[in-house]
């Protein structure tokens, strides 16, 4: 059962979910991060370190939703190891609905 990057993480990748991740099992896209599935081993320590509650077990509905989404893009981004710099407008996007359909169109949830 892996923990789950969903919406609410679209553009405003706050990143401290990789500082916490034993395993180094986020991928990096432009505009959020995902987790490998077969590289989370479960402990999740990530899901409370999100600061947007971004993080779900994939059991849960959101997390339900974003599963094959996780899978399809943490084969394409690259790892991240290290927490980065959030981008500028970071707080702006918090909460914002529709994040996902706007920033991923037809490859959206
Ligand atoms: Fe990493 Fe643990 Fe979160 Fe999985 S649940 S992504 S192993 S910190
Ligand atoms: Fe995204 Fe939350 Fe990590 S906003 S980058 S899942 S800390």
């Amino acid at each position: 059962m892996p923990y789950v990057v969903t919406e609410n993480c679209i553009r405003c990748l706050y990143m401290d979910c990789v500082s916490v991740c034993p395993v180094d099992c986020f991928r990096a896209g432009e505009a959020m991060l995902v987790i490998h599935p077969d590289e989370c081993i479960d402990c999740g320590v990530c899901e409370p370190a999100c600061p947007v509650e971004a993080i779900r077990p994939d059991d849960d509905k959101e997390g339900m939703r974003w599963l094959a989404f996780n899978a399809r893009f943490a084969e394409e981004w690259p790892r991240i190891c290290e927490k980065g710099t959030p981008p500028a407008d970071a707080d702006d996007w918090r909460g914002r609905p529709g994040k996902s359909a706007t920033v991923f169109g037809a490859a959206a949830p």
